[in-house]
């Protein structure tokens, strides 16, 4: 796939946090919200979910290599990790004033553009600068299973992923890490609101109000539903650090897949951070909005990172909060290894 040059695009200005059914969003996750709703999920898919920054792309390229590490090599070449597992409540239309070659899928219909793997030849001076629509990139995947990440806490989940039993691999971060990593993350990501300063972006971390709400309720609303939901599996960030391989083996025996150690090895040896961060497909380096000047995609992948950052007020700050509003769940946390 032609990764188009984003060098001359206009980039929109910071969206604004606001309340979505009880739950802090921005608009690029809403604006589609009655098709995210409606979403058809089957019985074969395998939906990836995650609180914001928890090993998302991690996790999704391990099962993409488990699934079509040994199809079409132009997959692994040429199509970043975003088009091959959409992104489901993403929705990004914006214009900008490039003149590029239009991707979308149907751009005769819309000025939309969308790095699809169908690429259409016109030229167009209107563009959206990512993908339209999660849902629809999710639709239109060929392969089988698909392959669909999520960042939506349980309850925003649509109803047809619960009713077909889809297989769902949730990964979870410790909230300290998972904040660190959410801060660098906004400062580069202008699709994202403005963090501020570390103790601004901090306070809004645990009063909750950040883009997909509060990181306790996500990780711990998700642990409980894995209590009546068999075919979730729950994974934590910290244990893909410590021994990759044996998570990776954990997922091929939910999945019920049967891969050589070889092969294990192998997909292991390739998932590795510095790997990942030299990997174009990977490393989220094809994508306009991303300022990686500020901070790059794959930023440093360690646990305890949170230690560089929290002052011994801030600590004490979120251990009194955790356990507050963490005093009614069993999920349990590790800060390091
Ligand atoms: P850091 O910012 O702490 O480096 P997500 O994919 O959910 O957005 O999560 C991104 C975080 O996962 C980043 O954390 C990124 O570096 C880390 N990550 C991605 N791939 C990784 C890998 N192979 N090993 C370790 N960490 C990885």
């Amino acid at each position: 796939m032609e990764i188009p040059d984003w060098s001359s695009m206009k980039l929109p200005s910071r969206p604004e946090l606001f309340d979505f059914e009880g739950v802090s969003m921005v608009h690029y996750f809403t604006d589609n919200w009655e098709k995210v709703k409606n979403f058809q999920a089957r019985p074969d898919d395998i939906l990836i979910a995650t609180y914001p920054k928890a090993g998302t792309t991690w996790v999704s390229y391990i099962l993409d290599l488990l699934y079509f590490g040994n199809d079409a090599p132009e997959r692994q070449t040429s199509q970043p990790i975003y088009m091959r597992v959409p992104f489901l409540e993403s929705c990004f239309k914006v214009i900008a004033s490039a003149k590029v070659k239009c991707h979308c899928i149907s751009c005769k219909s819309e000025p939309v553009l969308c790095i699809s793997s169908e690429i259409c030849e016109a030229d167009t001076e209107v563009l959206c600068w990512l993908y339209s629509a999660g849902t629809e990139l999710a639709d239109n995947l060929t392969t089988s299973p698909r392959l669909i990440k999520t960042h939506l806490p349980v309850q925003l989940v649509p109803k047809s992923f619960w009713e077909q039993n889809s297989r769902i691999v949730y990964v979870a971060r410790n909230g300290k890490d998972n904040a660190v990593s959410y801060f660098h993350f906004d400062r580069m990501n202008m699709g994202e609101p403005e963090p501020g300063d570390w103790n601004t972006f901090l306070q809004k971390f645990i009063e909750g109000k950040k883009v997909f709400g509060p990181w306790y309720d996500h990780v711990s609303g998700w642990w409980e539903k894995k209590q009546t939901y068999s075919n979730l599996l729950y994974m934590f960030y910290e244990d893909l650090v410590e021994d990759t391989g044996r998570e990776v083996e954990r997922l091929c025996s939910f999945l019920g897949l049967s891969t050589s150690v070889e092969e294990r090895e192998k997909i292991t040896k390739g998932v590795q951070f510095d790997a990942m961060k030299q990997n174009k497909m990977t490393n989220y380096s094809t994508i306009p909005v991303m300022d990686f000047k500020i901070s790059p995609f794959m930023r440093k992948g360690k646990v305890g990172d949170w230690k560089n950052h929290f002052t011994v007020a801030q600590n004490e700050q979120f251990d009194e909060v955790y356990k507050q509003k963490m005093k009614n769940t069993t999920v349990k946390f590790r800060t390091e290894i």
